[in-house]
C-alpha cells in the first residue's frame, strides 16, 4: 500500500485564500496589512525566497515593502532600519532574510524587532510565548507543519502520539518540538550527537525531518504507518548535469511504507510563505484592533 501523499501546495492555496479573504476584511475597516522584507547581500536562494514572499504578499493584498542593502551594510545600519520600522505605524511585519553576512549578528537584528512585528517569531519574547504555551507568533515553517498533520489526523488527532523531530534549529526544530507538545504528542529531539538516531526515529508515529542533509532519511529510520514531513530542501547535482530539489527523506523508500508523507517539493515548502503571510494579518490585527 502508498503512502498518502500530503499536498502542501493545495493546502497552502487553502490558508492563502483565508489571508486573503482576512485582508479584505482589514482593508475594508481602513487597515492594510503591511510586510517589510530586508534582504542584505546578493546570496541568491536568499534572493528567490524574499522575490516569492513580496510576491505572494502582494496577490493576498497585503502591501509589501523591499529593502535590498548591499553587503557590506554595517550592523548598525541594518538595526537603524529595523528601528525606523519599529515606529512605522504603517507597517505591520518586519522580516529580515537569514543567513546575514558574518559581520552582522543574527541575533541582534532579531532580537532588535519589535516582537509584535516579529512575524518569523524568532524574537526570544515570542519563543518563551511558544514555549509556555501562550498566544504569540509562530515560526511560519512549523506552524506549517502542524497544519499539515491536522490534514491528515484532524484536529484533535495528534493527541498522545510519539513524534519524532530530527534537528534542532532555532527556526525550525526547537519550534516544532514545543508546538507538537502542545498538541499533547510526546516528543522526541533526534540530532547530531544522538546516539542511534535512527532506532529513536523508528519509534516515532509522527516524524518531522528538519537537518538539511539529502535523502538522509531511509526506510530502516521510519516505523511503517508513521506520518513523515519532511521539511528538507536540499538542491542536488543530476547525472544530466542539472540541479534538483530533495528533502531530508529518501521519498522513493520510505513513501511504501508509510501512512503519509510530504513531497519535496510540493510538501512543507508552499506552506512557509502562507504561514508568513497569516502571521503578517495577525500582527495587523493585532495593532489596530
Ligand atoms: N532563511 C531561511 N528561512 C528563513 C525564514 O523562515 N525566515 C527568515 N527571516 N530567513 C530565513
Amino acid at each position: 500500500m502508498s503512502a498518502i501523499r500530503i499536498d502542501g501546495k493545495a493546502v497552502a492555496d487553502t490558508l492563502l485564500a483565508e489571508v486573503g479573504q482576512d485582508v479584505a476584511g482589514l482593508r475594508q475597516q481602513g487597515v492594510h496589512p503591511a510586510l517589510a522584507v530586508i534582504l542584505v547581500g546578493d546570496d541568491p536562494a536568499s534572493d528567490v525566497y524574499v522575490r516569492n514572499k513580496v510576491q505572494r504578499a502582494e496577490a493576498v493584498g497585503i502591501r509589501s515593502l523591499e529593502y535590498r542593502l548591499p553587503a557590506n551594510t554595517s550592523e548598525a545600519a541594518l538595526l537603524e532600519r529595523v528601528q525606523a520600522l519599529n515606529g512605522d505605524a504603517s507597517v505591520h511585519g518586519i522580516l529580515v532574510q537569514m543567513p546575514l553576512p558574518a559581520h552582522i549578528s543574527e541575533a541582534s537584528v532579531i532580537q532588535a524587532i519589535a516582537p509584535h512585528k516579529d512575524v518569523d517569531g524568532f524574537h526570544r519574547e515570542n519563543v518563551g510565548s511558544l514555549s509556555l504555551g501562550q498566544e504569540s507568533l509562530v515560526p511560519c515553517t512549523p506552524a506549517g507543519c502542524m497544519r499539515l498533520l491536522r490534514t491528515v489526523l484532524g484536529e484533535d488527532g495528534l493527541k498522545g502520539l510519539h513524534a519524532v523531530v530530527v534537528g534542532r534549529s532555532n527556526i525550525v526544530g526547537k519550534p516544532m518540538a514545543a508546538l507538537l507538545l502542545q498538541a499533547d504528542c510526546s516528543v522526541t529531539v533526534v540530532h547530531s550527537r544522538s546516539r542511534d538516531a535512527a532506532a529513536l526515529c523508528r519509534q516515532a508515529d509522527i516524524m518531522v525531518a528538519a537537518v538539511g542533509r539529502p535523502a538522509m532519511i531511509g526506510a530502516d529510520w521510519v516505523k511503517p504507518g508513521a506520518i513523515v514531513i519532511d521539511v528538507g530542501i536540499n538542491r542536488i547535482a543530476t547525472p544530466e548535469g542539472k540541479t534538483r530539489l530533495i528533502g531530508d527523506v529518501d521519498y522513493p523508500a520510505v513513501a511504501p511504507l508509510a501512512h503519509a508523507i510530504t513531497p519535496v517539493p510540493g510538501g512543507v515548502g508552499p506552506m512557509t510563505i502562507a504561514g508568513l503571510l497569516a502571521n503578517t494579518v495577525k500582527a495587523a490585527r493585532q495593532q489596530t484592533g
